[in-house]
């Protein structure tokens, strides 16, 4: 069978992004989210003539493709080159990422010029201009063919046409370090490989692409998915604000599109003291400690805890962090409350504030009474020494009345009415679910909170939580430790 029989007989009339292009990685386009976190299928098309479109190509031999196109050309003797792209020629002719749209010619004594088939349509009206006439070219347009092959086309025109009408390309995905992470619709599962292998082909530095595989609903928010072209390897390396991190993403979270978040935080926490309670393998701990904050870490996850460990090292902060692997409650009641009592006693460089981070945002609200009364007893009431403290709490909330909401939680699980919280919209998560951030000053009444009898673990007195704590008993209790 000829190459050119094999693309279906149907055409896929629709135009899609366009030809060309390995992708450069730094530089894809975005949809919602900020760029550099969340690419999109390459498009390269600059013009407004899809010259390129493919008709549909059939799935087993896809990569023979070759489509010869036919375009207007100017022919110009080799001499008159320099001066016709310096007057400007380029604007009539076919733009596209990585196509010469010059093209030589017999002997190279001339040169093509591929025309814009617009520009072609109307050459009679400039066909006279200045540039032209004082360049000696022909005022008569001839045909150029050129051969594309599967290596001219991006993996957005090449899915289109493998793919039934009806299914869309997918359009975004995320990046970490060699994984390209996709979340694939449905209907698009079918079409599973050729996907992973088209965009293996053609997106520079992507080696395993992987299909989530449903939503995050273990303890450690780690991604369940699929490897669907590639080699099977999760280790990889990825950059965030001038940081380096080592990871296994098929062990810890990771998730590109909160790297606009952690610039924030630490861009608050300026050189003082960071409590991450839940730090994952360091995306908030490791710049703060680069910018000098004395920073303790902590992440239940054996494997957050070793990549954590690892990234202190590699960005040269082994010094500036203190790595635990609790549970967060632990965290709170045992390291935060010692290192606190510590501030307090110190008669130099104690620190003003300090900053703690709870980005676990399906259930860091329920871990906020952990605060409750953590001073009673150990130290006096309201006393002066003790550091002031920033919390930034992470929740979900849905759509509607989401600051409304996540205030409601945070007030509600440190049995607290009245309390100044600055709110955050940090992403939308899915159609009706928002990522939000809470930051406030802890209140000293809650600190210095009264210690009732406690009674079937929640104390008298206060708001019950809805939700049960899930925290309260660390399900990795034995394996707790602590490097510094
Ligand atoms: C959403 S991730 C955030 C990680 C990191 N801070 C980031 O921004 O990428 C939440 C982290 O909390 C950890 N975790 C889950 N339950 C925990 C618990 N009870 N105590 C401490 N850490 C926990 C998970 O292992 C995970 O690394």
């Amino acid at each position: 069978m000829s190459l050119r029989n094999s693309y279906r007989v149907f055409n896929c009339l629709k135009s899609f992004g366009s030809l060309s292009s390995r992708l450069n990685p730094e530089k894809f386009f975005i949809t919602k989210a900020p760029l550099k976190y969340v690419t999109t299928m390459p498009s390269s098309q600059v013009n407004s003539h899809n010259v390129f479109s493919l008709s549909c190509l059939n799935e087993e031999n896809f990569k023979e493709i070759e489509k010869k196109v036919t375009f207007k050309a100017l022919k110009i003797p080799t001499g008159s080159l320099q001066s016709l792209l310096k007057g400007g020629i380029k604007r009539r002719a076919y733009k596209r990422k990585k196509f010469n749209f010059v093209r030589t010619g017999e002997g190279n004594n001339v040169h093509y010029i591929l025309l814009d088939p617009e520009e072609a349509e109307h050459f009679e009206n400039w066909k006279e201009c200045p540039l032209l006439t004082s360049n000696n070219v022909q005022k008569e347009l001839v045909d150029y063919e050129v051969t594309l092959k599967y290596e001219d086309f991006d993996a957005d025109e090449i899915l289109r046409a493998i793919l039934p009408a009806e299914v869309e390309v997918p359009t975004a995905f995320s990046r970490i370090g060699h994984i390209a992470h996709l979340n694939l619709r449905d209907e698009q599962i079918p079409y599973k490989n050729i996907i992973g292998e088209v965009m293996l082909d053609k997106i520079h530095g992507i080696t395993t692409v992987v299909n989530k595989t449903n939503e995050i609903c273990n303890q450690f928010r780690v991604f369940n998915m699929e490897v669907i072209a590639g080699e099977n390897s999760f280790i990889t390396t990825v950059r965030e604000h001038h940081c380096q991190f080592e990871l296994d993403f098929s062990k810890v979270y990771w998730n590109p599109r909160l790297s606009t978040e952690h610039e924030r935080i630490v861009k608050k926490v300026s050189c003082g003291v960071l409590f991450d309670v839940f730090a994952g393998i360091g995306p908030f701990a490791i710049p703060a400690a680069k910018k000098g904050c004395q920073v303790y870490a902590n992440d239940l996850n054996p494997d957050s805890f070793k990549w954590l460990q690892q990234n202190r090292k590699i960005n040269k902060v082994k010094d500036k962090i203190e790595c635990y692997m609790m549970d967060g409650r632990q965290f709170i009641t045992n390291i935060v409350k010692e290192k606190m009592v510590n501030f307090a006693s110190q008669e130099e460089d104690r620190p003003m504030r300090v900053h703690v981070v709870m980005n676990l945002p399906a259930s860091a609200v329920e871990f906020l009474d952990a605060f409750r009364g953590l001073f009673t007893g150990t130290l006096p009431e309201g006393d002066e020494n003790v550091p002031a403290m920033s919390v930034h709490c992470y929740c979900f909330t849905k759509k509607e009345g989401a600051e409304d909401d996540a205030c409601q939680m945070v007030k509600h699980h440190l049995g607290c009415s009245n309390l100044h919280l600055d709110v955050h919209n940090v992403r939308n998560v899915a159609p009706n679910k928002e990522m939000m951030c809470v930051s406030f000053q802890m209140p000293k009444e809650t600190l210095w909170e009264a210690k009732e009898e406690e009674h079937d673990g929640q104390k008298r007195g206060c708001d019950s939580p809805e939700t049960s704590h899930t925290s309260k008993k660390p399900k990795l209790e034995d394996e707790v430790s602590h490097v510094s």
